[in-house]
């Protein structure tokens, strides 16, 4: 393994005494896209402040290539920039926008050729877009040169928070493409919070899931509020409308959160294999395939009542062509296999 670009150790954040975050430990790999995900206020904005060393943090600290770094530190200034939730861009033109951090850092290189270089990344052309005053863009052109104006600087860190809140998809889509251009050309590392799973899964390598400020586990997962509601057998449930009730096991109070790993929910098909005898069942119908392109896996979202259960389409389900968007299933999962925060 090459030596993370960070290494965060035991992190606090509180603001006014309040403890916002507590990340005990995490590593970012050199060249990694690392996704945040999280309810709002579960603490990515913060997180991203304190990894752009721009907040002082309660406790703890993070190493950068091994060496701990405290905020504000010269020797990170040019190697990590942060691309905030609503960008300000200057009233200038496009061109003085994105060619304003080279002059800060007095770089004497090309300057409009880097400009044109940028432009073209994320989707925007050049000639079009050079001369272009800063109102005349559209939200998601705006964010696209807010992107460039970072990347003209050829960071070693790319740190992107909600960049596809407020844009169309085919400015995500070029928002996504120009992020992986900047791994593969740059070698940039990147972490992009974004409340938008679809988007966050097709682009990074992981995903860590925040909660109430904790790092909560990777990859795709079910999180399902309370409060649940007493059964028979010592479990417990949730109800989802129309008669519709996701039992769970006993949760540690009844507004406790659960977490479904969703390689835990199996998908029932016709005749089906028996299932263990304490399998409960949920009813529900495919609203999306998503075929997550970094590691090849489908996954389906089912609808349940008012709840969206993601689950991963076993390999025989992919064989068949009997699953698609529409399609009344029934779900099996094991009570014992919910995990709680
Ligand atoms: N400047 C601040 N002063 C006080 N509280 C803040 C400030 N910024 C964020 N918070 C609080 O910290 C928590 C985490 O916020 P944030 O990091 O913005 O979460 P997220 O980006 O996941 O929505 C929230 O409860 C939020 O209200
Ligand atoms: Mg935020």
């Amino acid at each position: 393994m090459p030596q993370p670009v960070y290494r965060i150790e035991n992190l606090v954040h509180q603001y006014n005494s309040h403890p916002v975050l507590a990340v005990d430990r995490l590593e970012i790999q050199p060249a990694s896209i690392v996704g945040l995900v999280g309810p709002n206020g579960s603490g990515k904005s913060t997180l991203l402040k304190l990894m752009a060393f721009i907040l002082r943090p309660t406790g703890g600290r993070i190493l950068f290539d091994g060496v701990p770094t405290l905020p504000f530190d010269k020797s990170v200034r040019f190697q990590v920039t942060l691309l905030t939730q609503d960008p300000y861009l200057m009233k200038r033109t496009v061109f003085k926008n994105i060619a304003y951090g080279l002059n800060v850092r007095g770089n004497r290189e090309d300057r409009p050729g880097s400009v044109c270089d940028a432009l073209a990344m994320v989707g925007l052309d050049p000639h079009v877009f050079v001369q272009r005053q800063w109102d005349e863009l559209s939200g998601g052109e705006a964010q696209r040169v807010a992107l460039a104006a970072r990347l003209v600087l050829k960071p070693r860190v790319l740190l992107l928070d909600e960049p596809t809140a407020s844009v169309d998809a085919a400015s995500s889509e070029l928002i996504r493409s120009a992020s992986l251009h900047a791994r593969s050309e740059l070698g940039t590392t990147l972490v992009i919070a974004s409340h938008d799973r679809e988007w966050l899964y097709d682009v990074c390598d992981k995903v860590i899931h925040l909660f109430k400020g904790k790092l909560v586990g990777t990859g795709r997962s079910n999180m399902i509020f309370g409060p649940w509601i007493p059964e028979e057998g010592g479990l417990y449930a949730k109800l989802l409308g129309n008669g519709t009730r996701l039992v769970v096991s006993a949760p540690p109070n009844v507004d406790a959160t659960a977490f479904i790993d969703p390689a835990a929910i199996r998908i029932l098909d016709n005749g089906a294999a028996a299932t263990p005898a304490n399998t409960v069942f949920v009813e529900g119908t495919v609203t999306r395939l998503a075929l997550e392109r970094q590691s090849g896996k489908l996954f389906a979202d089912v609808r349940a009542g008012s709840l969206t259960l993601v689950v991963q389409v076993e390999e025989f389900h992919l064989a068949s062509t009997t699953l698609h968007q529409g399609r009344p299933v029934t779900l099996a999962y094991q009570p014992e296999s919910i995990r709680w925060q």
